[in-house]
């Protein structure tokens, strides 16, 4: 779920320069749309799975004969795809769904995402000018339910959990000229104790190999040459067509289409982490040699307690079968403070887990109490500033972890996939096979799309600057 490791930049020595990634793809439909054509804005909060739903609803916008916008006063129909992972989040979406309580007239107000699959018909108590309520397993509905919206319905949902239907990907408009993400699995079938997910996404549903090959092949024939498979639990996947092909299969039979030069995939739930997985990228270049692969506590009392269905030993054993592959694989995790019950013991226990697993990058959050979860009754509520001081001791041990991992890299040269340019700080950047993010000079003026080699001369603990070697 998480997006790279470049996040947290801030005053962490030297780091890359922040490039300016090109303008995305046209936007298919925009252009023969007539003047007074009806127009969408649209903000995504959260993570990639949002970010990619919200591709596939602006193609099917664009394919309406919408036309995009970039500024809400300029839409007739403003959209929000929200997420209520921690409540902060939940809390974004409402203050910015509040803006319009003055301002809604004329206009049609949406909440796609998560908080509308959580919140449901609420929403409509809260904040009346919201007419569109949808969840993202109901997007396939949206052309019916605008239909209704714009027949004068004001209070339209679709927060159904349980369809089947796949969304027709063809109309997905790409952000990213380059890369391009495909779902092959939607929802989850885990109950983490602390997680909303299971029941605003749903249960897990495996989409079918071939309509997943299907994409890719589309993606590669339009230019994509980089893949990156997207699942809440990626690796749990299991195809539901006849060719029942399990998560490894499908890897290798993206990897082998000539026209793809990475495949990555996020995010890896390590219950579902077997030796196959690890063999596979270590035969087949295009497999990126990254495994995102959370593991939220480095307690097994409070993995117990979270539900995480593994103990730290078995965590770290996954970790060992990584790290002992011939090809050097990075790997990033997802960390968790001040879960219910946390005690000192068990949060320095998640420190020297820090250290034992080597991670190249960390998301770290502190706990947030979410509704209808299992963990919300739960006694022996962490106090803020306590979990506050423990993300900060985190943060600061796996920055200097990341410093020590990201110098030693000084000097080695890597395949950058080149995605962004600074022009007047003659800067380019990219990202290597191992998701690093890595900015360099270079002598020559097209490399957008391309991949390079360049050498290392400076790291940071988020990111790599380097020099092309032409
Ligand atoms: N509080 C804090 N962090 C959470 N995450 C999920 N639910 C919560 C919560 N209630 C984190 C987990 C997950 C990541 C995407 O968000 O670490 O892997
Ligand atoms: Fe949430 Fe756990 Fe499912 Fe991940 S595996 S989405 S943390 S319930």
């Amino acid at each position: 779920m998480a997006k790279t490791f470049d996040i947290a930049l801030e005053s962490l020595g030297p780091q890359p320069t922040a490039v300016e990634k090109p303008a995305p793809l046209p936007l298919r439909g925009a252009s023969e749309a007539p003047a007074d054509a009806k127009s969408f804005y649209i903000e995504t909060f959260g993570c990639q799975m949002n970010d990619h739903d919200t591709e596939k609803v602006e193609g099917l916008l664009l394919a309406r004969g919408y036309q995009h916008v970039s500024t809400p006063a300029q839409a007739s129909l403003v959209l929000y795809n929200t997420c209520s992972i921690r409540e902060k989040a939940a809390q974004k979406v409402f203050s910015r769904i509040g803006d319009w309580k003055t301002l809604a007239d004329g206009k049609i107000v949406g909440v796609l995402g998560c908080v509308a699959q959580q919140e449901g018909e609420g929403i409509f108590e809260r904040a009346p000018w919201v007419s569109l309520v949808c969840g993202s397993a109901s997007y396939t509905k949206l052309p019916d339910l605008l239909d209704q919206v714009e027949a004068g319905n004001h209070r339209v949902t679709g927060l159904s959990l349980d369809t089947d239907e796949t969304f027709e990907t063809e109309l997905t408009r790409r952000d990213n000229r380059y890369r391009a993400y495909i779902t092959i699995i939607e929802g989850c079938d885990y109950s983490c104790a602390y997680c909303v997910v299971p029941k605003t996404r749903g249960p897990e549903r495996s989409r079918r190999s071939d309509a997943v090959l299907d994409e890719a092949r589309r993606l590669a024939d339009s230019g994509f040459t980089e893949i990156q498979l997207l699942g809440q639990t990626v690796n749990s996947y299991r195809d539901p067509s006849p060719r029942g092909m399990n998560f490894v299969e499908l890897l290798r039979a993206i990897a082998a289409d000539p026209g793809i030069q990475r495949v990555r995939f996020t995010t890896s739930h390590p219950n579902d982490f077997h030796q196959g997985i690890v063999d596979a990228i270590d035969e087949i270049p295009a497999l990126c040699d990254h495994v995102h692969l959370p593991v939220q506590s480095g307690s097994t009392r409070i993995l117990k307690a979270m539900r995480r269905t593994y103990t730290r030993d078995e965590y770290l054993e996954k970790v060992a079968s990584i790290r002992a592959a011939r090809r050097p694989i990075s790997i990033t995790s997802d960390i968790i403070v001040g879960f219910p019950g946390e005690t000192e013991e068990d949060f320095q226990d998640t420190l020297s887990l820090l250290t034992a697993s080597q991670y190249d990058g960390v998301y770290s959050f502190k706990y947030s109490p979410r509704p209808n979860t299992p963990a919300l009754s739960m006694d022996d509520a962490i106090p803020e500033d306590e979990k506050s001081r423990r993300l900060a001791a985190l943060m600061e041990h796996q920055r200097q972890i990341q410093m020590a991992r990201n110098e030693a890299l000084v000097g080695s040269s890597f395949e950058v996939h080149v995605d962004g340019h600074n022009p007047q700080k003659k800067v380019w950047g990219g990202r290597t096979s191992c998701n690093r993010l890595l900015n360099f000079t270079s002598p020559l003026d097209t490399l957008l799309g391309k991949y390079v080699s360049v050498r290392v001369t400076r790291a940071g603990p988020n990111g790599l600057f380097g020099e092309h070697a032409v």
